[in-house]
């Protein structure tokens, strides 16, 4: 799975010593992470490390253990079940220490889930605790278990709810990471073999604005990256309302440039020029280019 993970087209690669990795066998996948960073070629991917969270007994070997023998080819931490802005900065004052000791030259950021109850309370101090925060993560399975939802399956619909169980987190998480300049993300949809679904549950998050969302699987990757990226027809569209603003409010003599104009049937003006931007910059971010 280590030596996949590179080539699977995902934007960024968590490597994991929480969850997915048995009591047993915590100390041991400390050292086959570091071989892995060190050793692989990791390409354009971002490459992060999930360590334990504060309420286990691992976190602060993990993180040592990590930053201390990790090439500079690690990116980032990522620290799971997040309570408090409290949580965040331990993890940034030892990351500090550390890299000053080893005379790192890169610094180590830091992504955060969200995935408790209390955790969401505190959503909005978490977002603005340390600038070595870049990215906030929403756990749907764990968050489930906090609230105490009737549901064994996680992230995934779940049909006798009239609605989205998850809109209120999935808004909440959006609004403080936004406010903090941050990147937002969703978490793991957990039935594998459900690609429509996970499809479809999926649009969920990118039509609030998140930026992305896990995958768990090689399968999932190429499902999540086309519904977070804009279509062609998206792209060439922004790409024509920033061309038609530009002009209108630039071309002609005194009195004459507008700042809203018809473009087709609609009205655009400076707020359009805002939405055809952020397509744009994330279609460039995925490779795209303007059709002739
Ligand atoms: C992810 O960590 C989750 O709990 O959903
Ligand atoms: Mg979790």
């Amino acid at each position: 799975m280590l030596g996949k993970a590179p080539g699977v087209g995902a934007d960024m690669v968590f490597l994991d010593l929480e969850d997915a990795v048995a009591p047993l066998e915590k100390e041991a996948a400390r050292d086959l992470i570091v071989k892995a960073i060190n050793e692989q070629d990791w390409g354009e991917t971002i490459v992060c490390v999930r360590v334990n969270a504060w309420d286990t007994e691992w976190t602060y070997r993990d993180v040592i253990h990590i930053v201390e023998n990790a090439s500079e080819r690690l990116d980032e931490l990522m620290l799971p079940k997040v309570q408090s802005a409290a949580d965040v900065q331990a993890l940034d004052m030892l990351l500090t220490q550390i890299e000053q000791a080893t005379g790192r030259q890169s610094t180590v950021g830091i992504e955060a889930q969200i995935e408790t109850a209390r955790g969401l309370i505190n959503v909005d101090e978490i977002c603005a605790a340390s600038p070595r925060l870049e990215t906030i993560v929403f756990g749907p399975a764990d968050f489930a278990a906090s609230t105490e939802m009737p549901v064994l399956t996680g992230g995934v619909q779940i049909d006798d709810y009239p609605g989205d169980h998850f809109h209120y987190v999935f808004a909440r998480i959006l609004m403080a990471g936004r406010a903090n300049g941050l990147q937002v993300i969703d978490g793991p949809f957990l039935k594998i073999r459900e690609l429509d679904a996970l499809r479809d549950y999926s649009m969920r998050t990118r039509i609030l604005g998140y930026d992305g969302k896990w995958a768990l699987h090689p399968d999932q990757v190429p499902v999540i990256n086309e519904v977070f990226t804009p279509t062609q027809e998206q792209f060439d569209h922004a790409w024509d309302i920033l061309d038609a603003y530009e002009k209108a409010t630039t071309e002609g003599g005194a009195g004459e440039r507008k700042g809203a104009v018809m473009f087709g049937d609609e009205m655009i003006d400076e707020a359009s020029r805002k939405m055809a931007l952020k397509f744009v910059s994330r279609g460039e971010r995925a490779g795209m280019n303007r059709s002739a």
